[in-house]
C-alpha cells in the first residue's frame, strides 16, 4: 500500500470543495487515499483525481474514520456537527467556515502571516473567510516593514462566495435580463433573508446577515479575523479595523480598496512597495504608467494576492491607499486550506506516517 495520509474533503462537489481537490492534485503532500464527502444528494457521484476515479459518499461519523486530516467546506452546521467527530476519531480538521473561528483554542491561520500558530492546535485548524485572507496577505509585509494602526476597507465580492448555487443564480439573472426576461432573486444577498435581490447589474451593501450593531456579519467577521491572526485575540485593541462588505457582479475573485495609516508619518510609497514585491504570496502589480493594477479576470485560476494602486493619503502623512484582489476560491478558500495543510504536513504536526 502507498505510503501517505488519508484525507477526506467535506463538501467535495461544492464550489470550494472542487477546487480543494483540484489543490490537493498538485499538493506535494504523500497521499495515501482520498475520501470524498458531500449530502446523500450527491452519493455515488463519480470524480477524477489524479487519474483515478473516485466515488463520493454521504456523510457520516464514520466516514472519518482512519483519516488523517479532513478539508472542510459545507457550511458552518455540517462543520459543527461533524468535525468534533472526526477529531474524536484521530484527523486533524482544516475548517474553511465560521463554525470554530472565534473559539480562542482554534488557530486562525494566514500561512503568510501566522504559520507559527498551528503549533498550538488541538485537531480543529480554521481557515479565515475570503476576504480577511487577501487583506492579512497585503497588510502583513506593510505591517512588517513600517507598521499598521488602522485600516478602513471597503471590499468588491464575487458572487462565487455565496458558493456554486449563488454563482449559477448569477448567470441565470444575466442571462434573463439580456433576454429582456424578469430576473428571480432566491439566494442575494444572502439564504434566509426576508428580502432577496438581483445581483446581475447592481451591486449589494450586504453580505451575510445583519446584525444589531448595523454592521453585516461579513464586516464582523473582517474586523474581528484581522486582529485574532494579526494580534491574537479577537477583540484586540492595536489595530483598528473597520469594513464596509460589498457584492459586485462579478463571478470569481474580490477586489478591496483599502485605506491604511502605518503610523509613520515618514513612510514612503517605495518603502511600501518594496515590502510588497518581497512578501511571500503577494505580485506586486503597480505601474500606473503602464495602467496595470490588479484586475478579477487575471486573479481568476491563480494562488497569489495582487496589490497595486499604492498611493499616499495627501492628506494624512504615514497613511496609504491600496487596491487588492485576489481568487476568492483558492487563496480565499481552497488555496489557503491545502495550503495549511501541507503546513502541517511539513512542520510534524499532523502525525508520524505509520510504518
Ligand atoms: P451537495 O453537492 O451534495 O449538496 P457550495 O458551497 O458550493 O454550496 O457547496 C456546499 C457543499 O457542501 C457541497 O459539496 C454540498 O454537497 C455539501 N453539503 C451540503 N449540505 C451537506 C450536508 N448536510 N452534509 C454533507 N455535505 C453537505
Amino acid at each position: 500500500m502507498q505510503e501517505g495520509f488519508t484525507i477526506a474533503i467535506l463538501g467535495a462537489t461544492g464550489a470550494v470543495g472542487t477546487r480543494m481537490l483540484a489543490q490537493l492534485a498538485q499538493s506535494t503532500i504523500p497521499i495515501k487515499a482520498v475520501k470524498l464527502l458531500a449530502s446523500p444528494r450527491s452519493a455515488g457521484k463519480q470524480v477524477t483525481f489524479r487519474g483515478h476515479v473516485l466515488t463520493v459518499a454521504a456523510t457520516t461519523a464514520d466516514a472519518f474514520t482512519d483519516v488523517d486530516l479532513v478539508l472542510a467546506s459545507a457550511g458552518s452546521a455540517v462543520s459543527k456537527q461533524f468535525l468534533p467527530l472526526a477529531v474524536a476519531r484521530g484527523a486533524v480538521c482544516v475548517d474553511n467556515t465560521s463554525a470554530f473561528r472565534m473559539v480562542p483554542t482554534v488557530p486562525l491561520v494566514v500561512p503568510e502571516v501566522n504559520e507559527e500558530a498551528l503549533r498550538q492546535h488541538h485537531g480543529l485548524i480554521a481557515n479565515p473567510n475570503c476576504s480577511t485572507i487577501q487583506m492579512m496577505v497585503a497588510l502583513n509585509p506593510i505591517r512588517q516593514a513600517v507598521g499598521l494602526k488602522q485600516i478602513i476597507v471597503s471590499t468588491y465580492q464575487a458572487a462565487s462566495g455565496a458558493g456554486q448555487s449563488g454563482l449559477n443564480e448569477f448567470y441565470q439573472e444575466a442571462k434573463d435580463y439580456l433576454a429582456e426576461q424578469p430576473m428571480t432573486a432566491t439566494i442575494f444577498p444572502t439564504k434566509g433573508a426576508q428580502q432577496h435581490y438581483p445581483l446581475a447589474f447592481n451591486l449589494l451593501p450586504q453580505i451575510d446577515v445583519l446584525e444589531d450593531d448595523l454592521y453585516s456579519h461579513e464586516e464582523w467577521k473582517m474586523i474581528h479575523e484581522t486582529k485574532k491572526i494579526m494580534l491574537g485575540a479577537m477583540n484586540a485593541s492595536e489595530i483598528k479595523v473597520t469594513a464596509t462588505c460589498v457584492r459586485v457582479p462579478v463571478p470569481f475573485s474580490h477586489g478591496e480598496s483599502i485605506w491604511i495609516d502605518t503610523g509613520d508619518p515618514n513612510a514612503t510609497v517605495s518603502q511600501l512597495r518594496q515590502a510588497l514585491a518581497a512578501a511571500p504570496g503577494v505580485v506586486l502589480q503597480d505601474e500606473p504608467q503602464q495602467q496595470l493594477y490588479p484586475q478579477p479576470l487575471n486573479a481568476t485560476g491563480t494562488r497569489a494576492t495582487y496589490v497595486g494602486r499604492i498611493r499616499p493619503d495627501l492628506e494624512n502623512p504615514g497613511a496609504f491607499n491600496l487596491w487588492v484582489v485576489a481568487d476568492n476560491l483558492l487563496k480565499g478558500a481552497a488555496w489557503n486550506t491545502v495550503q495549511i495543510a501541507e503546513c502541517l504536513v511539513a512542520d510534524g504536526l499532523v502525525h508520524a506516517l505509520a510504518e
